[in-house]
C-alpha cells in the first residue's frame, strides 16, 4: 500500500494470526488517504482524499451478534447518552448475498426487512485491494431524504443513502486480487475477526446538517476562504444534489478537499516529487492550484489557504501546529515551482490548441505534448486534463513513443560513458 487506506491497516499481523494482539478488542480514529476516486471528488457529496476513519475492533473477540447491536446501538442512542442519535426509521441496511446470519441479527436488532438489503461481492466483500485479511461485510446506510435522491435505498442512490459505517466480518485469507470481485480464498483466518470503518466526514456531515463532506466545520473555511479570493459565491444553486451543483462549486469542494491533504500529507512527511507517494501528493497539490487558477485566481494560493486548514486540524492534530514552519516551506516551494511551470507551458499549449483546431484536427501531436514535457516540464496528465477541458484528445501513443525513445537514449548515453562506445541506433 502507498498510503494508510483503512483503520485495520496496522492490524493485519493480528487478523492474519501472526502476531499475538495485546488486546482482544480495539478502537481507533486513523487518518486515511483513498485517491482512485479523485475525479470524484466534489462532484459527488461522499468522496475525500483524506478523511478520518473512526473503527472498533474485535481479534477473535465479538463477532457479528457483536458487532451489529454495538452498531446500532451507537448510531441510535440519543446525543444525551453518548450516542449519534439518528432516527432509526432512516438507517438501511446492506448485507452480503448469503449472508443469513447477518441478515437474521437485524432483523433481530430492529431493522424491518424491507430496510435489509442484500449485494453482490462488488459492494459487500471488502478486502485492502491487495491480498491478506477479507470477508463479507454489512453497510449502514442514512436516508438523508427526498431533497437528496431518489427513493430506493442504497442499491439505487448513494448519495441520498449515506453510507456511513462498515462492519466488515474479517474472516478470510485472499490472495490474487485484481479487482473487487476478483480474488482467491485461499482458506479460513485463524479466528473470526471484526474491523469496522466509520467516516468521520460523512458522520460529522449528517450530525451538522450539511449537505457533504467539504462543508462540515473541519474543511468549510477552506473552502469559503477560496471562494473569498476568486469572488465566487458558493452555493448559488439551491439543490442538495452534489451532481447539480455549478462547475465553480465543485472546484471550490476541490480545493477544500486537496489543501486539507496535502497538510495533512506532509504533516506525515510525504515530500513532493516524481514518484510513489510524492507523486500523489504533487498530483493532489497541482489539481487544487489549477482549481484556483480556474476559478481566477492567478497569485499564490496556498500561502492563503494552508493556514485556514491547519487551524481547521490542528485542533485535533496539534503537530500541524508545531511544524508548520517546515509543513508550508516544501508546500509553498511547490507551488511556486509549479506556477513557473504553467506560466512557461500554458503560452506554447495554448498555441498548439488554437493550431490543432485550425488544422481541423482532434488530437494534439504526440510530439506537441513531449516537447511540453521535456522542455517545459508540463506533465502529460496537465496536458490532458487542459486539452480534455477545449475538447481536444491528445495523441497519447504518439506520446509514448518519444518518451521510450528518449529512455533509450538515455541508456546509449549512459552505456557510452561506461564503454566509451556510444550505440548510434539509440538516436535514429
Ligand atoms: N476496512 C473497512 C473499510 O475500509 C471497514 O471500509
Amino acid at each position: 500500500l502507498l498510503f494508510v487506506n483503512a483503520g485495520m491497516v496496522q492490524f493485519v499481523p493480528y487478523f492474519l494470526g501472526q502476531q499475538t494482539p495485546p488486546f482482544r478488542r480495539a478502537v481507533s480514529v486513523q487518518k486515511c488517504i483513498r485517491t482512485p476516486d479523485i475525479d470524484e471528488v466534489g462532484k459527488t457529496s461522499r468522496h475525500g482524499t483524506f478523511f478520518q476513519m473512526n473503527g472498533n475492533f474485535s481479534f477473535g473477540d465479538y463477532f457479528k451478534e457483536g458487532a451489529i447491536p454495538f452498531a446500532w446501538d451507537l448510531a441510535t442512542k440519543p446525543l444525551d447518552r453518548g450516542g449519534f442519535g439518528l432516527d432509526p426509521e432512516r438507517i438501511w441496511v446492506t448485507v452480503y448475498l448469503d449472508d443469513d446470519e447477518a441478515a437474521e441479527i437485524w432483523r433481530r436488532t430492529g431493522v424491518p426487512v424491507e430496510r435489509i438489503v442484500r449485494r453482490g461481492k462488488k459492494d459487500n466483500f471488502w478486502s485492502m485491494g491487495i491480498p491478506g485479511p477479507a470477508g463479507p461485510c454489512s453497510e449502514l446506510y442514512y436516508d438523508r431524504g427526498p431533497e437528496y435522491g431518489r427513493e430506493g435505498g442504497p442499491a439505487v442512490d448513494e448519495d441520498r443513502y449515506l453510507e456511513f459505517w462498515n462492519l466488515v466480518f474479517m474472516q478470510y485469507d485472499i490472495a490474487d486480487v485484481r479487482g473487487k470481485e476478483e480474488f482467491r480464498i485461499l482458506g479460513e483466518l485463524p479466528a473470526k475477526n471484526i474491523d469496522t470503518g466509520m467516516g468521520l466526514e460523512r458522520m460529522a456531515a449528517i450530525l451538522q446538517g450539511v449537505d457533504n463532506l467539504y462543508e462540515i466545520d473541519e474543511v468549510r473555511p477552506i473552502l469559503d476562504r477560496a471562494a473569498e479570493l476568486t469572488g465566487r459565491r458558493y452555493g448559488a444553486r439551491s439543490s442538495h444534489v452534489a451532481s447539480e451543483s455549478h462547475p465553480d462549486d465543485v472546484r471550490l469542494r476541490v480545493v477544500a478537499d486537496h489543501v486539507r491533504t496535502s497538510l495533512m500529507l506532509i504533516g506525515d512527511g510525504v515530500i513532493p516529487s516524481n514518484e510513489g507517494r510524492g507523486y500523489v501528493l504533487r498530483r493532489i497539490m497541482r489539481r487544487a492550484i489549477r482549481a484556483i487558477r480556474l476559478l481566477g485566481w492567478q497569485d499564490r494560493a496556498l500561502p492563503e489557504l494552508l493556514p485556514v486548514a491547519r487551524d481547521c486540524m490542528a485542533p485535533s492534530y496539534p503537530e500541524l501546529a508545531e511544524e508548520f514552519d517546515r509543513i508550508s516551506s516544501y508546500a509553498y516551494a511547490e507551488e511556486d515551482a509549479f506556477l513557473s511551470t504553467l506560466r512557461a507551458g500554458t503560452t506554447i499549449l495554448d498555441t498548439a490548441i488554437a493550431e490543432t483546431r485550425r488544422a481541423g484536427r482532434a488530437a494534439i501531436s504526440g510530439e506537441k505534448a513531449f516537447q511540453l514535457h521535456d522542455t517545459y516540464g508540463f506533465p502529460i496528465d496537465l496536458t490532458l486534463e487542459i486539452a480534455a477541458e477545449q475538447g481536444l484528445q491528445v495523441d497519447e501513443e504518439g506520446f509514448r513513443r518519444l518518451m521510450a525513445d528518449q529512455r533509450a537514449r538515455a541508456k546509449a548515453d549512459a552505456q557510452a560513458r561506461k564503454t566509451g562506445h556510444l550505440d548510434l541506433s539509440a538516436y535514429r
